[in-house]
């Protein structure tokens, strides 16, 4: 019997069409300028995004796992240096160390399923030169205590904050307390464009002038050729498409915790689940929810359930941390990563659906648990 009810985990044809018009105009408008390509609406998109993180610079480029790699070709990665980065994370956090020439270390997981503080003190070596610590499902880690190791051991920081633009530890925006930082605007990201795109912060001017080479043709921002670089610029017309976007931004976060709300009230008694943080108001973390990724026993006898009864979840990256990708050369074991990626799930978190979608998912899942 098939299910009545359709919750997808990210229904991606609704990203254009419940907003047709709008977008069809923006289309139009930016065409009819004829604006493709390092145009206004790039600038004013690369100014807005500055200005709301509070950075001092910010690119527009291609997607975020380039940003990343500029973020640290700018700071000048070597043969041999290691960066020490969370393995549950996207493999783009290290497959970027890689590519700027550097060695990425994965590490475990702390309580809060982010990077451990301990755990990357403890994997410092003479060859490390940096920490790129990922701002994951929207949270910002503990930078108090990633900053002090890296001030301590002078270390370069760039954050993976691909998953948290807006979120912010003690009131500072995650991007803003290392040297670097990149966002993602991949389709499904809380500011989604229709394609891909990605964004490079930095306070440090010398980062910025290298990553704007980088990002196109080793051209400065006068247009005269500094250095080698290659094309990694954001489409006018995706910028025009996030400028929109921009404008119900704090809109589109709230509903988000008030989602994950939801959730924290219905599901919190099930034992068998183990809950992302709720949103809670004047804490130290300020959550924007690009996933609600949670524990769970059973977790592929849950997905399986919750699929008959027509509810999308996502087990991110193919269920494994970067260091369980043993072709890529790691060779280590994380236990509390491993667990982990036994046991996690993603419920459907976005714009799109209903609380009464949420109250269905709730109840497919507290009926898993009856039986
Ligand atoms: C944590 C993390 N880092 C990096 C990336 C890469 O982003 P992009 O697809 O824009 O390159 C993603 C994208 O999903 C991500 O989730």
């Amino acid at each position: 019997m098939s299910a009545t009810r359709k919750v997808p985990f990210f229904d991606y044809p609704r990203l254009f069409n419940d907003d047709r018009e709008g977008l069809l105009n923006i289309v139009e408008e930016v065409g009819k300028r004829g604006a493709y390509i390092m145009q206004s609406d790039l600038v004013d998109f690369e100014s807005q995004l500055a200005k709301y993180t509070g950075a001092q610079f910010a690119i527009g480029v291609g997607n975020a796992t380039d940003a990343l790699e500029f973020g640290w070709m700018s700071i000048g990665l070597k043969p041999g240096d290691e960066v020490i980065l969370c393995s549950h994370t996207m493999l783009a956090t290290a497959s970027a160390v890689v590519t700027a020439g550097g060695t990425p270390i994965p590490v475990e997981i702390g309580e809060d399923c982010l990077i451990d503080p301990q755990a990357v003190e403890a994997a410092i070596t003479p060859r490390t030169v940096g920490i790129s610590p990922t701002q994951l499902n929207g949270r910002t880690c503990d930078m108090d205590a990633i900053m002090k190791i890296a001030d301590k051991h002078k270390l370069a920081v760039v954050e993976d904050s691909a998953q948290a633009l807006g979120s912010r530890f003690r009131g500072k925006h995650a991007g803003t307390f290392g040297d670097a930082a990149c966002f993602s605007f991949f389709p499904a990201k809380v500011l989604g464009a229709l394609g891909d795109a990605g964004g490079l912060i930095t306070n440090r001017k010398d980062i910025y002038e290298r990553a704007y080479q980088l990002h196109d043709h080793g051209r400065d921002t006068q247009g005269q050729i500094r250095s080698w670089g290659r094309n990694s610029r954001l489409d006018n017309m995706q910028a025009a498409i996030l400028n929109k976007k921009f404008e119900t931004y704090q809109h589109v976060i709230n509903r988000r915790r008030e989602i994950a709300g939801m959730y924290e009230e219905q599901l919190h008694e099930l034992e068998q689940l183990q809950l992302p943080p709720a949103p809670v108001e004047n804490s130290d973390h300020f959550d924007v929810y690009q996933n609600y990724e949670l524990q769970a026993d059973n977790r592929d006898e849950l997905k399986t359930h919750l699929a008959a009864q027509g509810i999308g979840t996502l087990i991110q990256w193919s269920g494994k941390g970067v260091h369980q990708w043993e072709g890529l050369g790691f060779n280590q074991r994380l236990p509390k990563v491993e667990r982990f990626f036994e046991r996690c799930i993603m419920l459907p978190m976005n714009m799109f659906i209903s609380n009464d979608d949420v109250n269905y998912v709730c109840d497919s899942i507290k009926s898993f648990y009856k039986h």
